[in-house]
């Protein structure tokens, strides 16, 4: 999208974040009860947050009465660079009730060290790169009034992307960095793939909880919690929703973080040349690992 990247670690992240990435390995402390989202852009981080949020805070407020029906998951679940950042001074954010959510799209390992080393939860999700490339793109088309960028082609965009040359890429060892940390510690990194959500929310909901320490008891089970968290963080209601139809952070619209929220998307975008290559290049990338994505939605 014409915004500038910097190469760390390997890895390529936007200029306007480098200060607080630095500032986050330097100074944030995590705590053994803190939950770290972790995801590449694109990937249903606004889900995944409103997910953890309902299952962490359901005791607290009623399902009609949850913040997130007034607010945005962006603005109930903070990036921890960006806290960190604002914070220096109170490295160990005292004020963020237990257990803290933090979000991030920081690389597994351009992590802060204490995340590693405490017991806090890692959840991760990530997409197949079909769709996520093309939810990032309508995404830049979405915000490009405000983001100030020199405007690219959509071929111009989907080279680089396949280069590897993308906010928080290259996007396979993005994955496979969390997918190893998960293969070597599936107690430590929860490993989520944003097709498998779709197929069955109320699974993985269960999951989620169990993986953070929330799980549902059978009284909450038969009384249909889950079933009222899926539809209060499902698509079509947080999309209708007043403040994600109209507000906007700093940066964003809320309403470009909820497009179409399907699997298989990508093919009223891409050509098959594109599409041919993307396969490919998954294939190469990530042969060997065990890791496979669905690119079509199997109910359609
Ligand atoms: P599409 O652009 O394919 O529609 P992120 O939250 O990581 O920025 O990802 C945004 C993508 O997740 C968008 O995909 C968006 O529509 C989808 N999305 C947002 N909220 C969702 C929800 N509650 N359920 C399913 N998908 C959701």
């Amino acid at each position: 999208n014409g915004e500038q990247l910097v190469k760390y670690k390997e890895f390529w992240f936007p200029v306007r974040l480098f200060r607080p990435i630095l500032s986050t390995q330097k100074y944030f402390k995590a705590k053994n009860t803190d939950i770290i989202l972790s995801t590449t852009p694109k990937s249903g981080t606004t889900w995944l947050k409103a997910l953890t949020y309902s299952i962490v805070n359901r005791h607290m407020y009623p399902i009609d009465q949850s913040p997130l029906l007034t607010s945005n998951p962006h603005s109930v679940v903070d990036t921890f660079e960006f806290h960190t950042y604002l914070k220096q001074e109170n490295p160990d954010l005292e004020c963020v009730p237990n257990p803290r959510i933090f979000s991030t799209h920081i690389s597994f390992n351009v992590l802060p060290d204490s995340i590693r080393e405490s017991e806090c939860k890692i959840i991760y999700i990530c997409r197949n790169p079909l769709d996520l490339f093309t939810s990032f793109w309508n995404f830049l088309l979405e915000n490009k009034e405000d983001n100030h960028a020199k405007p690219i082609s959509i071929d111009e965009a989907f080279d680089m992307f396949c280069k590897g040359y993308s906010a928080f890429g290259p996007f396979w060892d993005h994955i496979l960095g969390y997918w190893n940390a998960h293969l070597n510690d599936s107690e430590k990194v929860m490993f989520l793939k944003y097709e498998d959500l779709k197929e069955d929310i109320a699974f993985h909901i269960k999951k989620i909880a169990e993986f953070i320490g929330f799980p549902f008891s059978l009284e909450e089970e038969k009384q249909g919690v889950v079933e009222q968290i899926s539809r209060l963080c499902s698509f079509e209601n947080l999309s209708n929703l007043d403040v994600n139809k109209t507000g906007s952070s700093m940066i964003f619209k809320y309403s470009s973080f909820f497009r179409k929220g399907k699997v298989g998307d990508w093919t009223n975008y891409l050509t098959p040349a594109m599409a041919e290559r993307m396969l490919n290049l998954m294939e190469s990338k990530l042969k060997g690992s065990g890791l496979m994505f669905k690119t079509y939605d199997d109910k359609t």
